[in-house]
């Protein structure tokens, strides 16, 4: 493990099990409600870049009809470890109207990020927004925007992780387990410009 990863959080192994469990739940669910020739596929909308490594494992648990239309949307500029908010790069496809959409994200925090989401989708009116989230961190003062995730892997402490996608300042994405990091120090002195912004 890297030096900066304090401990590990959730090993390998544990996710995979629980993306099995995840997978299965959503495929009992969602699954009667798409393909055939009436209802149309399942749209898989991961949203980058975070949450990469958990689609990827998710969807090969998940067997019925879909198409995959990954989104990006920017929240941590740099070194912050808080939301500055979100914004969607290049939009979300306009084709939902009447889908059922699943959207995959690698962690819900404050809630911009899906919230936003949510809503921009909406606006089309699609069948279904269904949302999972690999983990879900508890905020004794709530959500700056009240989500909740149809699906999540595991609840955790409002510490900052990283790996299995995750990362910090756009590192670490590649650990295979999740960890928390030591001391990852202020944020960025200088303002960042959303411009500069990094995918979640
Ligand atoms: P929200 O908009 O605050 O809910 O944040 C969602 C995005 O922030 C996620 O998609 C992640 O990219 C990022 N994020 C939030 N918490 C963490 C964390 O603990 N580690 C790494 N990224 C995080
Ligand atoms: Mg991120």
């Amino acid at each position: 493990m890297d030096e900066r990863v304090e401990s590990i959080l959730i090993p390998r192994t544990q996710i995979a099990a629980r993306i099995r469990e995840m997978g299965q739940q959503i495929t009992r669910e969602i699954g009667p409600l798409v393909g055939g020739p009436e209802a149309g596929p399942l749209v898989m909308m991961p949203v980058l870049t975070g949450a990469m490594v958990f689609a990827a494992d998710l969807i090969r648990h998940i067997p019925v009809q879909m198409t995959i239309e990954p989104v990006t949307v920017s929240s941590y500029p740099g070194k912050a470890t808080s939301s500055q908010g979100a914004s969607i790069e290049g939009g979300v496809p306009a084709d939902l109207g009447g889908k059922h959409v699943l959207v995959v994200d690698d962690i819900l925090d404050s809630g911009r990020t899906l919230g936003l989401l949510r809503r921009v989708i909406e606006a089309q009116r699609p069948a279904s927004v269904r949302i999972a989230v690999l983990l879900a961190k508890e905020k004794a003062e709530g959500r700056d925007e009240e989500v909740v995730a149809d699906y999540a892997g595991f609840e955790i402490e409002d510490n900052f992780v990283v790996g299995y996608g995750l990362d910090y300042d756009g590192y670490y994405r590649n650990l295979p387990d999740i960890g928390v990091l030591r001391d990852p120090g202020p944020p960025s002195s200088t303002p960042t410009s959303p411009a500069q912004g990094h995918a979640s």
